[in-house]
């Protein structure tokens, strides 16, 4: 491996764990202002410290961190949909390799949608994209979406969808945690992240998640809402991180989560009140 997309690639899956804890805020390139993202930089600042990088468009890179922060960045260069539509797979790339060189990012990150009517559009955005990031040594991420059908992901869909995203020579894969999910890995020979996805009714199903993703075989995680959807979004980073860097239980990160939040409206007050 060359030794720019090396080195970039270290700024992201720390090689100290061989783990990453990813941030997640590029839902408005298609979501619009998100719950709790509806001011990028205000979500975005007080995390910025516990991420060991954060997901986001260039424009929201532009507006809303300032770039006097050196934690990497993980341009989001797929898009070109709205939440408005019912089919978001007719996808293409919005932003060149040029620019992401220019924004000076650790790593560039589009979305495939195997198994959809843009399935090859969305493959061939790819290829496209790790041809470019060989030239410039630009790692990619692709993201195995499966828009607005969540019943797919199960452990052979995503097991597809990731080898396939592997096979077109990414460095790293998101997808979904599932039932199963060591089989995905298995045959996924790059290392894989987990999203988050929509926000889980408990902070202690959020770190189920995290821990039973690690165990299995993930190299961390990629989340957004149940991190700056909750009430105390910099508590469960560092509980995030304990679990992804330092192998922490559930019931250790719920204490690290404990120790560290400001506000006692837990998930569950939110929910009955
Ligand atoms: C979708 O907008 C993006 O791919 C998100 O980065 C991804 O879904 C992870 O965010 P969350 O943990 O909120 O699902």
């Amino acid at each position: 491996m060359d030794w720019g997309l090396k080195n970039r690639l270290s700024r992201m899956i720390k090689p100290a764990t061989g783990r990453s804890v990813m941030l997640a805020c590029d839902h408005g390139y298609f979501m619009g202002p998100t719950h709790r993202l509806e001011n990028p930089r205000k979500t975005i600042e007080p995390l910025l410290p516990y991420a060991d990088t954060v997901a986001v468009t260039r424009g929201v890179l532009r507006t809303s961190v300032d770039p006097k922060w050196d934690t990497p960045i993980l341009l989001r260069v797929s898009g070109g949909t709205s939440v408005l539509h019912e089919d978001l797979s007719d996808e293409g790339i919005i932003t060149s390799m040029r620019e992401a060189v220019r924004l000076n990012v650790c790593a560039v990150a589009l979305s495939i949608f195997v198994g959809t009517a843009h399935e090859r559009q969305t493959l061939l955005n790819l290829a496209k994209l790790v041809n470019e990031g060989e030239d410039y040594g630009m790692p990619v991420m692709a993201i195995t979406a499966v828009g607005k059908e969540l019943e797919k992901r199960d452990a052979r869909y995503l097991s597809l969808a990731c080898r396939i995203a592997a096979e077109i020579g990414v460095q790293v894969v998101k997808t979904y945690y599932c039932e199963d999910f060591s089989k995905v890995v298995e045959g996924c020979p790059v290392p894989i992240v987990v999203a988050g996805g929509p926000k889980l009714n408990s902070e202690t199903d959020v770190f189920q998640l995290a821990y039973n993703a690690v165990r299995e075989g993930a190299v961390g995680v990629d989340m957004g809402r149940n991190i700056w959807q909750n009430d105390n979004p910099v508590a469960m980073i560092k509980a995030i991180r304990a679990v992804v860097h330092e192998n922490a239980s559930v019931r250790e990160a719920t204490q690290v989560f404990n120790e560290n939040k400001t506000s006692t409206r837990t998930v569950e007050d939110a929910i009955h009140a």
